[in-house]
Parts: C-alpha cells; structure tokens; sequence
C-alpha cells in the first residue's frame, strides 16, 4: 500500500532565514516520502528584503503567507503565533522545522510545540551570553523546547549539553547558509554589481553593514561608530547597502563622502560584493560566517559573537562598538590581517545532512514506531 508522504512545515520569516530555508526546501523537495509546506510570516516583507531573496535562491512561493508586517517584539511575535496557529491545524504537518534567531523562529517554536507537533531547530545551540539581545532570548527560549537540535558548530553541540539537552538529539550538520554560498558563489562573481556601483575593476573597498539595535536605534552611539567608520573611510572608500531600521538614525548624524550608501542588495549582489572587498564591518551573524569561508576579513562591531568558530578558525575579529576599540581593531587588522580556515562541515552539504536526520526521525522512525 502506497503511504502518503510525511508534512513537514519549514517558518521563513525574515531576511536571514531565506539562505538558510533555500538549500532545505531543496534537499526536502526531492524526496518523495516528505512534503515540505512553506509558510513565510512575513515578518520582513519589502521587496528588497525578501522578493528579492526568493527570486536570487530559486525558492518556491510559500504555501501560506502571514503578512504580519512589523511592530515592537511583543506586537510582532503575538500576530506570528495567531496567524500560524490556525495554518498549523489545517495543515497537520509531523514537524515545524525552524531556523536562526529571529522573532519568527521562537514564534512557530511555542505556536508547534503546545500543538503537539515537532519542533526541529536549525542553526541550535548558538550563545553570545548577551541576555540584552532580543536573538540570545529567541534562542534559548527555542532551544529549551525543541525535539531535534541542529547545530552549525561544535560550540553549538556544547553549548546544549551544557543547558542538559540529551546527546540523541543533537546533530552537528555544518551550515545551511554556506550550502547557498558555496551554490551562488560563481554566479555571483559574474554579477558586475560593482560596475553597476562605479567601482573601478580591481579597485580597493571595504563594505559594512548594521542593523543591530544596540549599535542603530541610539544616535549617539551610531554616531561614535560613524566617526570611526569615517576614519576607515580615509584609507578605503566604504560601501555600506542599508537596512532599513538604520537609515532614519544615519539621515541626522554627520558622514564622509567616501562612505557610500545603498539600498539594500539582494542575495547574489551582496556576495559579490562580500567576496570582492578588503575588509568587511558588520554586527550581522551570518556575515561572520559567509566572510569566514570567502576568506574576507571580517571586524565585527560587537562585544561578543554566538559564532566563536569564525573567530578561532575563521576570518572574524571583534572590534567592539566605540570609536577606540573599531580604530584598535582596524589597526590590528592592517598589521595582520587574517586569512582562516573553512570550519569542519561548511562544506555546502549541510542540506543533505538535515534531510538524513529527518527522515531517520520522520520517515524511518515513524514506519518502525
Ligand atoms: C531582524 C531580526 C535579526 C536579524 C535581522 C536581519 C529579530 C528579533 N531580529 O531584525 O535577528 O538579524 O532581522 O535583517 O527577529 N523593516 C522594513 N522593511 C522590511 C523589514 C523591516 O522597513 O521588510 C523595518 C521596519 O521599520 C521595522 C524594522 O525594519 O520596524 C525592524 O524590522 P524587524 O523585523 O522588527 O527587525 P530587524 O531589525 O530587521
């Protein structure tokens, strides 16, 4: 007797998720025992920030869209969980497959879970210590509640056992995200974004990029990050594509000429810009992985990363956020800039890694069970 295939149903919610989902939807899709259901929150929603994204990753369109737009934590969080909460019931899917730290992610965690359905956390394990981040807060909230734990790095795997998470169900399955860039990587080089931009063949530049709370919503702690960015930009013209939570702050603070701002690129753009600069300055998380394996600089303008692999193996360095600390690492990374090694698994196979834990869980150990 022919068995109807297992649902399985995959939440992308904001701009850092779609990297992720594209090599999962994927790997699921060509599997005829699982039927992934997609189902974007629209948690980001302009077109630059996420049709865009669908259209670079070769995403299928969702299977449900929320459309719930923005609003403070609460607001936005609430209209995920009652919007998804009536899809879920319809659907009936095995399990809710979530990924990274957005508000999306904790959102179908306790939406799935007091459904009774499976939850599996994709990028688990991840822990800056920051409790003042809203993502720390998603994460372990996430973790604490999750059924299949898949981790990106051996600090993820770590991090879990600490918390007491039982060794069977956590997988390290290397990075989904790398999977897209090792994919686009070729595709992207041909771009000719930087012509597009006016940036000479072989000229030198740097790029940036922030978006965090901490560093955007405060003008004057934006404006001490400025003045050292201004400073950067003496020596290397600064190409900066911005989000659009930091474009209100930026418009009343001084800025050089030689830092040139963008509207925010899509997927195939960005790398191509990632992959052709000298340094990049971002307090992005996936930024510090990407530029780990394109062996790109990176100075992170934090005090602390959840990613440690991509400053102990890779291309990263924390430069903290005040005017001192970004000019000290600039200094450091002139003198000796680093050149890193790719982490075990970010071998862009991670999408067949998360599909075979899957289907041993779903497929396999639903038919023995
Ligand atoms: C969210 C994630 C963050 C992730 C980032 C990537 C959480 C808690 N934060 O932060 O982890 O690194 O996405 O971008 O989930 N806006 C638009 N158009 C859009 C989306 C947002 O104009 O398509 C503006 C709105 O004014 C909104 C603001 O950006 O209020 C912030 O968006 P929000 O989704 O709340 O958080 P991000 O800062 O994007």
């Amino acid at each position: 007797m022919e068995t109807a295939p297992t649902s399985l149903a995959i939440i992308a919610g904001a701009r850092p998720n779609f990297m992720k989902v594209a090599p999962l939807m994927h790997a699921l899709s060509a599997d005829p025992a699982i039927k992934p259901i997609l189902i974007h929150t629209g948690q980001h929603y302009d077109h630059n920030m996420s049709g865009q994204f669908f259209q670079d990753l070769g995403i299928a369109e969702p299977d449900y869209h929320l459309e719930v737009g923005s609003g403070s934590h609460a607001a936005q969080t609430a209209e995920i969980m009652k919007r998804l909460e009536p899809v879920l019931l319809e659907s009936k899917p095995a399990g809710l497959i979530i990924v990274g730290d957005v508000n999306s992610t904790v959102a179908g965690a306790l939406v799935a879970k007091k459904l009774g359905i499976d939850v599996i956390h994709i990028e688990a394990g991840l822990r800056s210590f920051d409790r003042t981040m809203p993502e720390e807060i998603n994460r372990i909230v996430t973790d604490s509640i999750s059924d299949l734990l898949l981790v990106t790095e051996e600090s993820g795997r770590a991090n879990l056992l600490r918390e007491g998470v039982a060794e069977s169900r956590i997988h390290l399955v290397g990075n989904l995200m790398i999977d897209t860039l090792r994919r686009h990587r070729d595709q992207a080089l041909k771009s000719g974004v930087q012509a597009r931009l006016g940036i000479e063949p072989g000229a030198a530049y740097g790029l940036v990029t922030l978006h965090r709370p901490a560093n955007v919503d405060d003008p004057e702690q934006l404006g001490k990050i400025l003045s050292a960015l201004s400073e950067i930009a003496q020596e290397l013209p600064l190409y900066w594509p911005m989000h659009p939570r930091t474009r209100s702050t930026v418009a009343r603070l001084p800025l050089s000429e030689r830092i040139h701002i963008l509207e925010p690129l899509g997927y195939i753009e960005f790398l191509a810009m990632q992959a052709g600069s000298r340094v990049v300055l971002t307090d992005s998380g996936g930024i510090q992985e990407e530029t780990t394996v394109l062996g790109v600089p990176c100075l992170t303008l934090r005090d602390n990363t959840e990613r440690p692999v991509t400053i102990d193996a890779g291309t990263n360095r924390l430069a903290g956020t005040s005017r001192e600390s970004i000019l000290k690492a600039w200094a450091e990374h002139r003198a000796n800039p680093k050149k890193g090694q790719e982490p075990p698994l970010w071998d862009g196979k991670a999408g067949e890694r998360c599909h075979a834990v899957l289907r041993r869980h779903f497929v396999e150990g639903a038919a023995q069970g």
